[in-house]
């Protein structure tokens, strides 16, 4: 049932992203904009991990000295090369479950829509720990992810999700479905389940300390704009989390 990223990102599902907004960009992405934002300097490094089609790694290197920019995926860091380059910005393709091959340290770490692909708290636990030991000293790692509740909840009216019955909160789960572009257009995607406390604590017994957690809704004008989703606005769709290593 669980669709790998190969799955998913196909060239033309990806590029049906890059041109159309979804949701996401209103909200979550802005607000991980604004908090890199504040830890950036022309002598700072950043890596984003999943960097996707490059859209917002792009946005976010305005202010770094230099870029990182990773996905496991071919399509995406072709597009990624394509269509966002920069001066500062190299792309690779690279498994985040190996980052520690990449031998290289950093400031900013960031995951956008990322770390919910582990398929289990063992391999979350994996990948935090290789983020933490990817810091440099007083370095941030900075990301959202799909709130939890948005997906157990099923009856999002941006993002339709299907798993098996009988999964639990409490429970590691894959599930498939359909997020809506704002152009009406719907997008394949997959990924597995986490609870907000398995976040929490696997950020913890890695080393990190919390800075701020967000638990994010859709925004006013988002429900103006689309009245339909006015059911969405009543409860969280993102986490969205900032945590240092001292
Ligand atoms: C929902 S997309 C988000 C892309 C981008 N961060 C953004 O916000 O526009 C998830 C991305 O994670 C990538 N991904 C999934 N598993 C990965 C892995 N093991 N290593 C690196 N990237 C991965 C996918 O290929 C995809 O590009």
């Amino acid at each position: 049932m669980s669709l790998k990223p190969e799955d998913i990102y196909t060239h033309e599902n990806s590029m049906k992203w890059e041109l159309n907004e979804s949701m996401p960009d209103f909200v979550a992405r802005p607000l991980v904009l604004e908090i890199v934002k504040k830890y950036s300097s022309k002598d700072k490094s950043l890596l984003d991990v999943g960097c996707g089609t490059g859209r917002w790694t792009k946005k976010m290197a305005v202010d770094y000295e230099s870029v990182v920019g990773i996905d496991s995926v071919k399509a995406m860091i072709d597009i990624s090369k394509k269509l966002n380059p920069s001066d500062n910005i190299t792309y690779s393709l690279v498994d985040m479950f190996e980052l520690r091959a990449l031998n290289k340290t950093f400031d900013v770490i960031t995951a956008l829509s990322v770390i919910q692909y582990s398929v289990d708290n063992v391999q979350l636990a994996g990948l935090i720990k290789q983020i933490f030991d990817s810091l440099n000293t007083g370095g941030h790692f900075v990301f959202w992810v799909p709130h939890p509740m948005l997906i157990m909840m099923n009856t999002s009216n941006w993002e339709k999700c299907k798993f098996e019955e009988g999964s639990s909160y409490f429970s590691n789960f894959p599930f498939t479905g359909k997020v809506r572009l704002t152009n009406g257009d719907w997008k394949n995607i997959g990924a597995n389940f986490h609870s907000i406390q398995e976040y929490l604590n696997t950020l913890v017994n890695a080393g990190f300390k919390l800075v701020s957690f967000n638990e994010p809704s859709i925004s006013k004008e988002f429900v103006e704009k689309y009245p339909d989703m006015e059911p969405d606005s009543r409860y969280p769709s993102f986490l969205v989390v900032d945590v240092v290593k001292e």
